[in-house]
């Protein structure tokens, strides 16, 4: 168990100006960010991100939609910090997650769900790996 989470802010919640309350949010969560940058999407990046649900009948929409406008990637630190960050955000479905989650506040429906958190410790590290490298994570912690 690693004490460190990968996170999106999703293009849908960067648009409608949340991404604010989400990243402040996260920290009354109890979370420290340790790196924390505005990005786009590319199509292959998407693609690549969302790999395991390539051929899901979802899986081309999911692309349109994380490509289509800018979006926060972030590393986030706490114990048991992939556990802990799905609970912070709930269920996928934001329409069945819990009140008060970052999804139940800011998701629209089931694509459009706000925010992304790992659902492993090798998956979080696979997932930051494609965009921070170890130098940035490490330079955000001393600052
Ligand atoms: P996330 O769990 O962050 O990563 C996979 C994403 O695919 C998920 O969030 C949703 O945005 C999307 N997703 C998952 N299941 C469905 C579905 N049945 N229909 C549409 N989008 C989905």
């Amino acid at each position: 168990m690693t004490n460190r989470t990968f996170t999106i802010i999703k293009p849908n919640a960067v648009a409608a100006g949340n991404a604010g309350k989400i990243i402040d949010a996260i920290i009354e969560g109890g979370f420290r960010v340790i790196a924390l940058r505005l990005t786009y999407f590319s199509r292959n990046q998407a693609e690549r991100f969302y790999a395991v649900h390539k051929g899901k009948p979802f899986f081309n929409e999911l692309v349109d939609f994380m490509t289509s406008g800018p979006v926060y990637v972030g590393v986030v630190e706490h114990e048991n910090a992939v556990a802990e960050f799905r609970r912070l955000i709930g269920a996928t479905d934001p329409a069945k997650a819990d009140e008060g989650t970052i999804r139940r506040r800011f998701g629209e429906s089931l694509q459009c769900n706000a925010i992304h958190g790992s659902d492993s410790d090798e998956n979080a590290r696979i997932e930051w790996s494609q965009f921070f490298s170890d130098d940035d994570i490490i330079i955000a912690e001393y600052r």
